[in-house]
Order: C-alpha cells, then sequence, then structure tokens
C-alpha cells in the first residue's frame, strides 16, 4: 500500500486513527488534540506500517484552516478587530519582531546564514491561530476581552505573515537564497506596493461589498426554505472566498476565509452559518492535525537534541516572556498578559507554510524544517500545560488599578458592541425569542423555523386611518401586529385587532381575495409575511398550517352569521 494511498485512504486512516487516539488520549486524561498528532505520526512516512499520502493530508489539512478562520470570522467581527486593536497590533507587530530577532540570534550561534535564521525566527514567532481557537474554546475564553484580543493579536499576526509570505521571495536572492523565479527580477519596492496594494484591494472590496453581496444571496437562499441548499451556501461562501481571493489577489486561504467569515458576521445568517459549519470545521480540524503529526520525523529528537531543545524553549519561554513583557508595557492587566503569553506559546500552520517556502528557496536547511515541525509537536501538546501553569499564576497576581482600568476599558467597548448588535437585531422588528412570546400561533415552531420567520418578516408601519387591506383585492401578504391596532370591517361587522394578532391569511389560504377592509387605527408596527414566504413557509410547516386553517374557518363561520350574535373570533 506505500505510496498509494488514495484520498479515501487517507482520509479514512486520518479519521479513524484521529477518533480511536482522540479517544484514548481523553481517558488518559489529556487534550483529543495530542491522541490526533500521534495519530499522524503513526500513518506518517517515518513510522512503520501504513503510510498515508502527505501531500494529500496537507490539503485536507489546509480546508481545515479555511474552515476554522471562516469561524474566527463569524464570531469576530471588524468591529471586535478595531477594538482591540491597539493592543492587538503593537503588540503582534513587536513580537514578531522581538521573536524573529532570536531565532536569528539562534541560528547565528549554530553558524546558518542570515536567511535561514530570518525564515526560522519568523517561522516561530507566529502562533497558530487554529490551537489558540481550540484552546479559548475549551476554556470558555473565546468570548472573554482576554479570549477577543489573544485571537485579534493572532489575526494581525496571521496578516504580517501573509505579508512575509508573499516578500520573502522577492529578498530570498538578497539573502543568500534563489527565489524559484518568484519575480527575481522585479525590483523590491514594485514588489512590496504590489502585494500591498492586493491585500488592501482585497480588504477593501471584502469589507465594501461583501456585507451587501453576501447576505442577500444567503437570504435568498434562505427563503427557498432549503436546509441543505443553505448549508452548501455557507460553504461554498467561505471555501469560494478563501479560494478565488487566494487567486486573485494573492492572499492565503486562511485569510480569505477569515474575511468571508467577517463579512457574514455582520449579517442576520450568522449564527445559523456558524451552526452548519461548525460540524466540518470540526472534522477538517482534527485533520489539520493529522497532518502535523505525519509531517514529524521523531530521528530529530535524537539527532539534534539540543537545537530543538533551544527551539522549544524560544516557542515556550522567548515567545511568552516578550509577549507578556509587552502586553503590561501597553498598560493592561498581568491577567491578560499572562492570557496573550500562554496563547502565543506555540507554533503551528503559518510556521509549516514559512519553513516549506524558506526551504524551497534555498534559505532554510533541512534540518531547519525538521526543528520547526517537531517544535510546532511539542508546543502544540504542551500548550494545555502552559494554560494551566498560567491559570496558577494569574491566581496569585493580583491586577494593578492602572491594568484593570484598561481592561474594564475594552470591555466596556466590548459590551458596548454587543449591545449595539443586539439593538440593530431588535430594529428589524422584534428578537427571535419574542416572537412566540407576542405571537402564540408560532408557539409549536422550532428554533430554526422562528429564525426564517424573523429573516422573512418585513417590517412595516401604518398610521391611523390607513387601509392596509381593501375587501376585494389581490393578496399580497399576511401581517402579523407588533403594535398598535387595527380594524377588520366585514359586512357591518368592526373587529378590533391588536398586538399578538395577525391579518390578511385568509385569501393566502383560500387562494381567493381579501374577505373585509383591514385599517390602522392606532400608529401600528406591523410585520408582513409576503405571499410567496408565507406559502412557502407553511407547506413546510403543516401543523401551523392546520392551525391557521382552522381560525380561518372560524373567521368565515362568524362574517356568515347575523352581525352582533357571536362575540369576535381571533
Ligand atoms: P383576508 O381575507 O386575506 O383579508 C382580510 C382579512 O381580515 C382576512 O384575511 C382576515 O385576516 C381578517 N378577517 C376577516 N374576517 C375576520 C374576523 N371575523 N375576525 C378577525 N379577522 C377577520
Amino acid at each position: 500500500m506505500h505510496g498509494e494511498a488514495t484520498l479515501i485512504a487517507t482520509a479514512a486512516a486520518g479519521f479513524v486513527l484521529a477518533f480511536a487516539f482522540g479517544f484514548l488520549a481523553h481517558r488518559l486524561r489529556l487534550p483529543p488534540l495530542v491522541g490526533y498528532l500521534v495519530a499522524g505520526i503513526a500513518v506518517g512516512p517515518f513510522t512503520p506500517g501504513f503510510v498515508a499520502d502527505s501531500a494529500l493530508a496537507t490539503e485536507l489539512a489546509e480546508m481545515g484552516v479555511i474552515l476554522l478562520m471562516f469561524g474566527v470570522g463569524l464570531h469576530f467581527s471588524a468591529a471586535d478587530l478595531m477594538a482591540v486593536r491597539r493592543v492587538a497590533i503593537p503588540g503582534a507587530v513587536g513580537q514578531i519582531i522581538l521573536a524573529t530577532l532570536m531565532g536569528i540570534g539562534l541560528a547565528a550561534v549554530w553558524g546558518w546564514s542570515l536567511g535561514a535564521g530570518l525564515v526560522l525566527g519568523l517561522s516561530l514567532s507566529v502562533a497558530s491561530t487554529v490551537v489558540l481557537l481550540k484552546a479559548l474554546e475549551e476554556r470558555n475564553g473565546l468570548a472573554t476581552p482576554n479570549g477577543r484580543i489573544a485571537v485579534g493579536w493572532l489575526i494581525v499576526e496571521d496578516l504580517a505573515m501573509v505579508l512575509a509570505l508573499v516578500l520573502l521571495p522577492a529578498f530570498a536572492g538578497m539573502l543568500g537564497g534563489h527565489s524559484d523565479g518568484h519575480g527575481a527580477d522585479t525590483d523590491l519596492i514594485t514588489e512590496l506596493l504590489l502585494t500591498l496594494g492586493k491585500v488592501a484591494a482585497f480588504v477593501a472590496l471584502a469589507m465594501l461589498l461583501g456585507p451587501k453581496v453576501v447576505p442577500w444571496v444567503l437570504k435568498q437562499v434562505a427563503r427557498t426554505g432549503s436546509r441543505e441548499l443553505f448549508t452548501l451556501s455557507v460553504l461554498a461562501v467561505a471555501v469560494g472566498i478563501a479560494y478565488g481571493s487566494a487567486m486573485v489577489f494573492g492572499v492565503s486561504f486562511a485569510l480569505g476565509a477569515f474575511f468571508a467569515g467577517v463579512v457574514l458576521s455582520e449579517s442576520d445568517f450568522s449564527h445559523r452559518a456558524a451552526a452548519n459549519s461548525m460540524p466540518l470545521q470540526d472534522a477538517f480540524a482534527v485533520l489539520f492535525f493529522v497532518s502535523v503529526g505525519m509531517l514529524f520525523d521523531p530521528s530529530i529528537v535524537l539527532r539534534e537534541p539540543l537545537a530543538l531543545a533551544a527551539v522549544v524553549a524560544l516557542i515556550l519561554f522567548g515567545k511568552s516572556i516578550v509577549a507578556f513583557g509587552i502586553v503590561l508595557l501597553l498598560g493592561y492587566p498581568a491577567t491578560t498578559a499572562l492570557t496573550v503569553a500562554a496563547s502565543l506559546a506555540q507554533i503551528g500552520e503559518f510556521s509549516f507554510i514559512l519553513a516549506g517556502l524558506g526551504l524551497s528557496m534555498g534559505l532554510l536547511p533541512p534540518e531547519g524544517r525538521d526543528l520547526v515541525l517537531a517544535g510546532a509537536l511539542i508546543s502544540i501538546t504542551l500548550n494545555p500545560l502552559t494554560f494551566v501553569a498560567v491559570d496558577r499564576l494569574a491566581s496569585r497576581v493580583r491586577m494593578g488599578s492602572y491594568g484593570r482600568k484598561r481592561l474594564a476599558g475594552l470591555e466596556e467597548q466590548l459590551d458596548e458592541l454587543q449591545r449595539r448588535h443586539a439593538a440593530r437585531e431588535s430594529e428589524r422588528g422584534l428578537r427571535i425569542q419574542n416572537i412566540v412570546d407576542l405571537f402564540p400561533i408560532f408557539a409549536e415552531l422550532d428554533q430554526e423555523a422562528r429564525e426564517d420567520l424573523l429573516m422573512l418578516f418585513q417590517p412595516r408601519a401604518a398610521a391611523p386611518g390607513e387601509r392596509i387591506i381593501r375587501k376585494g383585492g389581490r393578496p399580497d401578504a399576511a401581517y402579523f401586529i407588533s403594535s398598535g391596532a387595527v380594524q377588520v370591517n366585514v359586512d357591518g361587522r368592526e373587529i378590533p385587532l391588536g398586538p399578538g394578532e395577525f391579518f390578511g391569511e385568509m385569501a393566502l389560504l383560500s387562494r381567493a381575495r381579501r374577505s373585509a377592509d383591514v385599517t390602522a387605527i392606532d400608529y401600528c408596527q406591523l410585520l408582513a409575511l409576503p405571499e410567496r414566504d408565507f406559502r412557502m413557509f407553511v407547506s413546510k410547516h403543516p401543523g401551523l398550517r392546520a392551525e391557521l386553517d382552522r381560525l380561518a374557518a372560524q373567521r368565515r363561520t362568524m362574517n356568515r352569521e347575523p352581525v352582533g350574535d357571536v362575540a369576535p373570533a381571533v
């Protein structure tokens, strides 16, 4: 089977072993992630037995990175990123510079070239967003201010690495390598400007056009009422934008996917998009860790024990201490500094990509890449322990009043963002939870159906005296009253309807003309459900359809009775 493993075989081996070792790891009270890495080593080329195709595994892993970064984007709006920019930007940039210098220093001690040192340093300076997300998720830390700072910091790092990846080939010749024809002859300034221009154009396009186009497309899909099509559209947006932006603008898949998520996070579909893509994210993220394990050559531990120890020390302590210091310098409390430090004490996806590129350009010696991979494996495995250690430390340090104020300020800002987000949602009419409180007719609907309704409803206002429905007219929509009151006039009968009641459903159900006049008698906030959406929705929810039919029949009977005989039925 050696070397012949196909996509299915690779995926099967990856999933099955990851599951088995993940489960075992859990039993041993280790994070499942360690199990996934071990599964990778087991199917890797450096251990006997079955060998999966590492090129394929890497591509599958890339899928995991795309989906995870999309997930990060979904939970991380542009406003969030702006809120933490004062710490994330100087922090990440400062930390990359210092960590890279440490890497260059280490390489100099080993007698490597400056180019090799630069690639090594950059590879060690950037932490893995995937690993950080898993760590924060497990600790429920994603929504906390410290978690937000850490994620923002890593996103800035990712952005910096995209630049580094594009610029490295341009500098390769100067640093003593060869650039594989990656713009070797173009002059540096042009290359730099072109790269920056492309990234800026991509970000501008994503932020300006994205929020208009993507939610519109998803809304059209959601209106079809097909869950399958919706999931597919989310996947298409994530993977399509990731791939397209990588091809057109030269940004990485990960960054493209992140912006796809950010674009969606502003829309009303972010929750559902997140819920829909979650299982895929989980599955492919596992393959990411398996593929890291596959690349690992255990013999490095025997060949270069000292060098490996130095690399691991740099990742675990060098970077963390630098990050810790920077966060304190920026005026944030020690607990924040500790969280950021622990978050950064690992390396991952970008490090492999950088090391691979450095190797292909003749900058980094092969053992450099082995060291980066071994360093990644060890630091990722130890990361949960780092967090435990940090927790212990954090419980001992006291927050200075200045740092506390800073963090409280940020917390307030993030809360404010949350509030604004909530306000935006309620502006559309009313919140999902409230639909049922207000309209008992929807009591039997599940959460997703309520979300659908919220999306389909079109808010409409009416002033006293305004005729909303004319008897004998063609039906266009059904109306649900959020506030105010209307009066139904039918054959000399006057029936008032108030909040929580609805009208305009009878003609839609019986495909007839309007049976009565309906006029606003107060300032009304209405939620209109257009005809096409009404039909689609009731056909998907037979229980609701039956209830509406029953009530319509009651209304019809009432209208046939002589005036004054029956109490109004609703
Ligand atoms: P439709 O026939 O589409 O347009 C007029 C609406 O008035 C009708 O649907 C009902 O929603 C509403 N309506 C008609 N008769 C009554 C009634 N007896 N009680 C409450 N509402 C009514």
